[in-house]
């Protein structure tokens, strides 16, 4: 079975006070929601208190980002060593990497490598844009993302880390995909595709989440699909008791 997994991406938000009080207002109303697994994504600068806040919770810290390399001269970045210790999971990927920060899939799949390799979980992001979307090529773009991102991993591994299928016409504007959309492309081109490449047993136990404009709203509605095991939530994750709120009905709705 595949345990519900809702994280908060809060991208380039939040100081380290304001994390602080984001973290604080949003603990206890995690606490007794043990059915799901969540994490907060906070900047690099906000780890350490983070995760300090967070430590004898269950709640999970992951990072936006990382490079490949252990070290070396590689200005402004932040290495998986420099991450071990701070959190358990990490963004790789995101379509705003993708978009302003020229990540690709070559570098997508160096850092999920260098990732597993450290003992950090990868929730690696994939999707199409709308033009893609419009011009029916969905299901190629996702396929070709998740075997050039997955390439070289083992079954083993890939039944361990995380996918988000995030639409890039869906983050941040308030139009999420529908549920049934987006349970599709989880279900054909992601799962189908691991099931080829790694077989049956790493698709079937993969955790595959649903990003783009997710809030207490309408998380139920993407929770109550057999393929989806969660959400990537930005904007909403912000929002400390929204954020608590989607945990609790995501809790609800698959535990129904
Ligand atoms: P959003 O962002 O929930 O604000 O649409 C999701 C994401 O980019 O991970």
């Amino acid at each position: 079975m595949r345990k519900p997994f809702i994280a908060g991406n809060w991208k380039m938000h939040m100081t380290i006070s304001e994390a602080e009080d984001l973290v604080r207002e949003m603990l206890p109303g995690l606490e007794d929601v043990s059915s799901v697994e969540k994490a907060v994504c906070p900047p690099f600068v906000d780890l350490p208190v983070v995760a300090d806040l967070l430590n004898g919770s269950d709640v999970k810290v992951g990072a936006q980002n990382m490079h490949w390399e252990e070290k070396g001269a590689y200005t402004g970045e932040i290495s998986p060593l420099m991450l071990q210790g701070l959190c358990d999971y990490v963004i790789i990927g995101h379509s705003e990497r993708r978009k302003y920060f020229g990540e690709t899939d070559e570098t997508v799949n160096l850092k999920v490598k260098s990732a597993l390799a450290h003992g950090l979980i990868p929730i690696i992001c994939v999707g199409e844009n709308l033009q893609q979307n419009e011009s029916g090529l969905t299901s190629e773009v996702v396929r070709s993302q998740v075997t050039a991102d997955l390439a070289g991993l083992t079954p083993e591994q890939v039944s361990e880390l995380v996918i988000a299928y995030e639409p890039i016409w869906a983050i941040g504007t308030g139009k999420a995909a529908t549920p049934e959309y987006a349970e599709a492309v989880i279900r054909d081109d992601i799962r189908g595709t691991i099931a080829v490449l790694f077989g049956k047993e790493a698709a079937d136990s993969v955790r595959i989440q649903y990003g783009g404009s997710t809030k207490a709203s309408n998380i139920e509605s993407f929770m109550s699909m057999p393929d989806i095991d969660g959400a990537l939530v930005g904007g909403a994750s912000l929002k400390a008791q929204e954020f608590v709120e989607m945990i609790r009905i995501a809790a609800r709705t698959k535990s129904s």
